[in-house]
């Protein structure tokens, strides 16, 4: 969910909607604001679906309002309806909330609730408690009502009886302040705040902020004030705007070689990667006796690659998890274990939770994140960040290249000082990772001929994506892709298993994409090419631009540019991003905002 709150001498209804229409890539199930209004009475406006119902609906404003909150939800407890839309008001309470309260139902049962509740939601609950204990004083009920509750959040509040203030707690969920000459802003994600100020705070978890128009003090739940952290942000509002683009995700495609650049670069020092200045040491990374790899999502596919990558070349076990699993498992790791954490948001739940379990069993941590001052860039022993800048887009593009640079450079850095390569070695190997930036731009290129191979894809109801080694690897995440933003049924196998039960999907209206870039497993994967050209599948191929195929393979193939068999994932993530947004365009979808997904996940 996406929250905002601002009070100060502007006008607050423009200032949420702008701040919700940012933010709206972390849930569009529907959209609320509540304001102030001048004879202390706050209005809410609520409106299922996207910002711009929203915006309509609010149109019917006139009076000016200069403290509000707002909220874009992604639905948890509750289905889709304006009753289970935020703001939630109880009493004198008015609240926003991000995260879940797990104990809502005991709460209710506890506070005799039963009667009252007008929602579904477990943010209703939490409004009544908070209600329920507030005595006029807004920090202490805070402190004490966050004893009640069991789960992770963020709420911002405004109490009835304090007009052009509001307060906020955090525990889990993440939520940034910032302070202005134009007032002072709370949210859920720097995006809302970046047209105002280019300085801010994260607030650290369990501590409250209080925000009037002219200060912002915070407290620990002890009420006991403190001194905020203030943050630079580093990058500028053109970067979360489409420029021209039509959608953002076409434009994230296209800024991957840059975002490559600036993360690999700044970190070579003589042609050799260097984390001096990450402060990543070199004892951790060669002292290691195996990696484990935690992530969700793209970041978990990023993941899968690495891995195919590392094991092979350390000669260490490399173990891939998804946080989800992890996180309730009794993983072995120790003291010995390298565990790398890999988050654009840095906020995801499950992989917060996954860090902190892997701290508890005493391995050393390195996160790899995008998006600086993140929970989770903020608890790791290290931190990687990735400089892909603001990714707006649901589903991830340049997020994932960059963390494939970023594992790609801890590898080679890995196998330096472990032995496994010379000098000459890994010079030649950041050689040829700095040549998969033409070779993404080479792709980017031929855009059109991607787009035309849709036509083959649109009408179908499922895909399969097959590979062997890395290109499976890689296979996953077109699965992932195409399945996110064109809805069409997309799985990726193995392409050695495909004979071990997946074959009898395969028909003459399934159309499979071919990943063959590994010398390797070249003739391996070819044969099974064939069993699916045998039971009559239409098959796509991607290849290297000189690899010889015989005639009657493939009915339609891409070719990416000759490099290194190693680093043929840039390439080949650019022709399975277009693949899935031009089969997204083609069936008229929605992009950027696919149904059901939210780009930064901090529930369970
Ligand atoms: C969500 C997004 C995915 C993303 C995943 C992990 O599901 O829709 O695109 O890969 O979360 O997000 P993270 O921020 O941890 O990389």
């Amino acid at each position: 969910c996406g929250i905002i709150g601002y009070t100060g001498p502007l006008d607050s209804k423009k200032i949420l909607i702008d701040g919700l229409s940012q933010l709206e890539y972390r849930g569009y199930d529907s959209a609320g604001i509540a304001l102030f209004m001048e004879n202390s009475h706050i209005r809410l406006v609520r409106h299922i679906g996207k910002v711009s119902n929203l915006k309509e609906e609010c149109k019917k404003i006139t009076t000016v309002s200069h403290c509000g909150l707002g909220h874009t939800r992604w639905a948890t407890h509750g289905g889709v309806t304006t009753q289970n839309t935020h703001p939630h008001q109880a009493g004198r309470v008015t609240l926003v909330h991000n995260g879940i309260i797990e104990n809502y139902h005991q709460l209710t049962l506890d506070f005799h609730l039963e009667g009252k509740l007008r929602s579904e939601t477990d943010s209703e609950v939490a409004a009544w408690v908070l209600e329920s204990i507030y005595q006029g004083d807004p920090v202490e009920a805070i402190s004490k009502f966050t004893s009640y509750l069991k789960g992770s959040y963020s709420f911002c509040v405004m109490f009835e009886d304090h007009p052009g203030e509001i307060y906020a707690i955090r525990n889990v969920s993440p939520l940034v302040v910032a302070y202005t000459r134009s007032g002072s802003f709370v949210a859920s994600d720097l995006t809302a705040l970046i047209p105002y100020t280019r300085q801010y705070f994260v607030v650290p978890e369990d501590h409250i902020v209080k925000l009037t128009s002219y200060k912002v003090h915070l407290y620990n739940l002890k009420r006991q004030e403190e001194v905020p952290e203030l943050m630079e942000v580093n990058w500028n509002m053109d970067a979360a705007m489409k420029n021209g683009f039509p959608h953002f995700m076409l434009k994230e495609i296209h800024e991957q070689p840059e975002a490559l650049k600036n993360t690999i670069l700044p970190r070579l020092v003589k042609g050799l990667p260097d984390f001096g200045d990450d402060g990543i040491p070199d004892t951790v990374l060669k002292q290691c006796r195996q990696v484990h790899i935690v992530a969700c999502g793209t970041a978990m596919h990023a993941g899968m690659v690495a891995r195919a990558l590392m094991e092979p070349l350390l000669r260490i076990p490399v173990m891939v998890s998804i946080a989800s699993e992890f996180r309730y498992e009794e993983p072995l790791i120790d003291d010995k274990t390298l565990v790398i954490i890999i988050s654009q948001s840095g906020e995801t739940i499950d992989t917060l939770a996954a860090l902190r379990l892997a701290k508890a069993f005493g391995a050393s941590t390195l996160s790899v994140v995008n998006v600086k001052g993140s929970t989770i860039a903020r608890e790791s022993d290290y931190v990687f960040y990735t400089h892909a800048g603001p990714e707006i887009a649901v589903a991830s593009t340049k997020a994932y290249s960059v963390q494939l640079a970023a594992l790609y450079m801890v590898c080679c850095r890995m196998a330096l000082v472990r032995g496994n390569y010379s000098h000459e070695e890994a010079e030649d190997f950041i050689k040829k990772l700095l040549d998969a930036i033409p070779a993404m731009e080479a792709m980017i290129e031929k855009r059109d001929e991607v787009k035309a191979l849709v036509t083959h894809l649109i009408n179908k109801p499922d895909a399969f994506f097959i590979g062997r080694g890395l290109d499976y690897a890689f296979s996953l995440e077109g699965a992932l892709k195409l399945k996110e933003i064109s809805y069409i049924h997309a799985e990726a196998c193995a392409a050695g298993e495909l004979k071990h039960g997946t074959i009898a999907l395969i028909t003459d209206q399934v159309p499979v994409i071919a990943i063959a870039t590994q010398e390797k497993v070249f003739s391996k994967t070819i044969s099974n090419i064939r069993e699916v050209k045998a039971r009559g599948g239409f098959v796509i191929l991607l290849t290297k631009e000189r690899t010889k195929v015989e005639p009657g393979i493939a009915d339609a193939q891409v070719s990416i540019p000759e490099i290194g068999d190693k680093f043929t994932v840039f390439p080949i993530a650019v022709v399975l991003q277009l693949i899935a947004y031009y089969a997204s365009v083609g069936k008229d979808l929605d992009v950027d905002q696919p149904r059901n997904l939210a780009k930064s996940v901090t529930v369970e």
